[in-house]
């Protein structure tokens, strides 16, 4: 297995282009299955997540053309699709479950194995289901699997219990084929959310207030094919700043959507940084000492779970004590134990982190069993003293292209090494 290897202390400077979102991608990718003809997205970032779902689109009988940073798919005709997402793909990405309400509402059948727990908590999908039975549909669970089927799903009043993203993002795409009117009460608002409303009304779909608490949606007949760019990564532009700033950097982030980044922003001021919109992005600089800060994650527009890695490695090095509290997921904090390897101080109890501060860390051979946890081992390798190693890169080829040529290109002393 391929490693990253990173010689600490190098000061970031330049420019970085953030790539298209990943969690915007994958269930914009899904709704291609809702249209007639062939749908083409543009700025799709090149990750392993992203081939998963084109794979998973493939084996339910679309054509896809993946060429670089863009994407085709056309649905298949109802003789020739084949309504299995199986048990080999889910486990490796559990975004698959993405492909449940679509095909469903076109199909009128899926069978999508049950994703299961994964690496950062339970994750059950009850409130993916809980929709879609109340929209008509019949679910069984067996072998590991859900199984789905309705005639023509109709529309209903949904009132979610937590604001789930994946969850209203399969209840969207399948009311938008449903007969009549959906209303999706405690929605997420995410960023990627509101991009999939877009993506739905450019196909014919009449859907109101994604991006907001209520999502209405009134279900068509049929659904036409669209061309859509995808909205930039917050989550990465929120990785290339906490880099900037624990480097005592200067960098220009480009091609960022600043308002998705207001919570990442605030921290980092309240941290000591300096964050700046420029023509072009936002620029991110720091010099001197970083002041701690307490961070609790929420939905949006609350601080995203995906930058909690990333904000401790901040924290770790800032002088003073911070509070973290994990509110989204029942086991984030998988990178505590090699960034304490790294000389960090860190103390969890439960869902709460108290970080106190170091003067310095220094490089070790490390390895996390998820993505966000993996980028915040290279953010820890950039400021180290000496030699870092992140192993089992595959999670960060999950969700950063190309991240060592990149960051490498703003100074950083960081090589991917072929197994
Ligand atoms: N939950 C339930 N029941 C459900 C659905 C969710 O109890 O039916 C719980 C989850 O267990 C979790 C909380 O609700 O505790 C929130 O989970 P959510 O469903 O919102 O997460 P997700 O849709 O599975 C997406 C992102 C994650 C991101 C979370 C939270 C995609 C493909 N994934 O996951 O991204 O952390 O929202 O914002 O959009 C990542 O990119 O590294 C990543 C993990």
């Amino acid at each position: 297995m391929d490693k990253i290897v990173i010689r600490g202390g190098a000061r970031l400077t330049g420019t970085i282009k953030v790539a298209g979102a990943k969690n915007a991608a994958l269930p914009i990718l899904a709704s291609s299955l809702l249209a007639e003809g062939t749908s083409t997205f543009k700025n799709v970032p090149k990750l392993n997540d992203v081939s998963t779902m084109a794979k998973l689109l493939a084996r339910l009988g679309c054509e896809v053309d993946h060429a670089r940073h863009t994407v085709s798919v056309t649905a298949p005709s109802a003789k020739r699709a084949h309504l299995e997402a199986p048990y080999d793909l889910v486990k490796t990405m559990r975004a698959s479950v993405l492909v449940l309400g679509p095909l469903l509402a076109r199909y009128g059948r899926a069978r999508v194995s049950l994703p299961g727990g994964c690496a950062i908590g339970a994750r059950p999908i009850d409130q993916h289901l809980k929709g879609l039975e109340a929209m008509g549909a019949r679910v069984k669970l067996s072998h590991g699997y859900v199984e789905c089927s309705a005639k023509r799903l109709k529309g209903a009043r949904i009132v979610l219990d937590i604001p789930t993203v994946t969850g209203c993002e399969n209840l969207m795409m399948a009311a938008a084929l449903a007969k009549g009117h959906t209303i999706i009460e405690n929605a997420a608002r995410e960023p990627e959310v509101e991009e999939l409303g877009h993506v739905l009304v450019k196909m014919g779909a009449r859907v109101e207030g994604a991006g907001t608490h209520i999502i209405q949606i009134e279900g068509s007949d049929s659904l036409q094919a669209v061309e859509h760019a995808i909205l930039p990564d917050r989550i990465e532009a929120g990785t290339f700043m906490v880099a900037a700033a624990v480097t005592r950097g200067d960098v220009l982030v480009e091609n960022t959507r600043p308002e998705h980044l207001d919570a990442v922003i605030s921290k980092l001021r309240a941290a000591g940084v300096s964050v700046t919109s420029e023509k072009g992005g936002l620029r991110v600089r720091h010099s001197g000492a970083l002041a701690p800060v307490d961070i609790t994650t929420q939905p949006y527009p609350g601080f995203p779970t995906d930058m909690q890695a990333q904000m401790m490695v901040l924290a770790t090095v800032a002088g003073g004590q911070s509070v973290i509290k994990e509110a989204i997921f029942e086991n984030r904090y998988m990178h505590v134990p090699e960034l304490v390897r790294m000389g960090a101080d860190i103390h969890v109890d439960g869902r709460v982190a108290v970080v106190r501060g170091v003067p310095k860390i220094s490089g070790a051979t490390v390895m996390a069993t998820d993505l966000r946890a993996s980028a915040s081992l290279v953010l820890a390798g950039l400021v180290a003293s000496g030699e870092t190693e992140v192993l089992r890169v595959y999670h960060l080829d999950r969700g950063y292209e190309k991240i060592e040529r990149r960051l490498s290109k703003l100074g950083a002393n960081i090589k991917r090494v072929k197994a």
